[in-house]
């Protein structure tokens, strides 16, 4: 396989006809061509992280304090970049991350992400608060991997629903994300006032589920979220109306919006989740479980004994704890106290495909696109995420050509050394 020279050279020959990338290949570019084209309060949800922001910096940093050390001469002509995960063998090391309300990204949201991710062959993880449901973005992708993401919510109802739907439409694993229990303190969607779930974005998963729309039914038992009733509020009630499920006036005189919208808030998270409450989940499904947000090596043992399949070492794109460790820093100590005995996943900073090489080096078995291709789906739709994804792997084939390392196995912890 020679996927990293053939798109480099073909990007040079288009170039010749006067053709530019779809998608800008630098990551500053790229958010920034997104960032033109999406709504302020888009592009704030999207890149924003908590607080002053300083763990998306250290996400970012973290990668710069370690430096690759490429082997001279080892017949580098044929390299083989796949890896297998959960008995799928795939193309390279990188999953598509679960990202809700993509629908600020792009009208087809997250149905145009699974086209792309199938027809690229890597998975995407369903976010528990997407913006389309998982039933229909699994019916575009064929056969091609996907896993579900949890938030689990209050009902234990609905958790079980979330996951059987996720085991009938074909999801091969369920990741539980646990770094969620409440949002965190995001600053730039606190100055724009603006949260999507609160507009009926996002919701899909919950709107779609036989159980959350019996629990909607009748009325909720806890008092009506209220706000000022100004001509903002009547425009996002319209919309909340005409982005609903059904029809405007349908759903004017049911009230469902609002009792999906004020139930979502009621039982979005559970704060209280114990390690005791994964033995529930355990019970009730025979799909790899994978826990995500695990920065802490105890954590990670602890996940173990608790007969977790694997773990995605993430700090949500420091989007929940302002001054978390980088989830690349986290990385070493979980590798050692996991000792191969389950895959260890990454997220947060991870921005090309040298990233990804160190990510492996230090014991990463894959790592998960975020925000990048949020702005490829911004920029040009399904096109748009599979030229980032296209760009990921043609990155990381040539940086592990030029490093000297034939296949996956290869990119050991010999392979980087600490920046001096
Ligand atoms: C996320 N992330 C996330 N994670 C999750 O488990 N469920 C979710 O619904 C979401 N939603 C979400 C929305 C947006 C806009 C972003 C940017 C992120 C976190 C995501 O899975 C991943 O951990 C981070 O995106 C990784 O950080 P980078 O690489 O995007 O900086």
């Amino acid at each position: 396989m020679d996927t990293g020279r053939q798109r480099q050279t073909q990007i040079y020959l288009d170039g010749i006809a006067g053709v530019r990338p779809i998608v800008p290949i630098d990551p500053g570019e790229l958010e920034q061509r997104a960032r033109n084209l999406m709504s302020p309060e888009a592009f704030a949800y999207v890149a924003g992280g908590a607080g002053l922001e300083r763990t998306v910096e250290a996400n970012r940093s973290a990668f710069d304090r370690w430096r690759i050390l490429p082997h001279m001469l080892s017949d580098v002509s044929q390299r083989d970049t796949s890896i297998e995960l959960f008995g799928d063998r795939l193309p390279g090391p990188f999953l598509l991350a679960p990202i809700g309300v993509l629908e600020m990204a792009h009208r087809q949201a997250d149905v145009a992400a699974a086209k792309a991710a199938a027809v690229e062959g890597i998975p995407m993880i369903f976010s528990s608060q997407a913006s389309r449901s998982m039933e229909e973005c699994a019916a575009v992708m064929g056969n091609s991997p996907r896993w579900f993401q949890l938030y689990w919510s209050k009902s234990d109802d609905l958790v079980l629903s979330f996951v059987s739907r996720a085991e009938a439409c074909g999801c091969r694993a369920i990741v539980v994300t646990l770094d969620t229990t409440l949002l965190g303190w995001r600053t730039r969607d606190l100055d724009l006032a603006y949260l999507p779930f609160l507009r009926g974005k996002g919701i899909a998963q919950y709107t779609s589920d036989p159980v959350f729309t019996c629990q909607i039914a009748e009325p909720l038992d806890a008092p009506p979220v209220r706000t000022r009733i100004t001509f903002s509020t009547l425009v996002s009630f319209w919309q909340l109306l005409r982005s609903y499920p059904g029809g405007f006036f349908q759903n004017l005189r049911s009230g469902k919006p609002r009792r999906a919208v004020q139930h979502w808030i009621d039982i979005f998270s559970r704060p209280s989740l114990t390690w005791d409450n994964l033995q529930f989940l355990r019970d009730h499904t025979r799909l790899p479980i994978l826990l995500k947000g695990i920065l802490r090596s105890d954590d990670a043992c602890k996940a173990l004994d608790h007969g977790m399949n694997g773990l995605i070492v993430s700090n949500h794109g420091g989007r929940q704890v302002d001054g978390a460790i980088a989830s690349l820093d986290a990385l070493p100590a979980i590798v050692e106290a996991v000792k191969g005995r389950v895959p260890v996943l990454l997220d947060s900073g991870i921005r090309g495909g040298a990233d990804a090489f160190k990510a492996l080096a230090l014991g990463a078995r894959a790592v998960c696109i975020g925000r990048p291709y949020a702005y490829g789906l911004a920029i040009a739709g399904q096109r748009g995420v599979q030229e980032v994804v296209r760009n990921f792997m043609a990155d990381f084939d040539l940086t592990m050509c030029l490093a000297g390392c034939r296949n996956i196995a290869e990119i050991n912890s010999s392979m980087v050394t600490p920046a001096s």
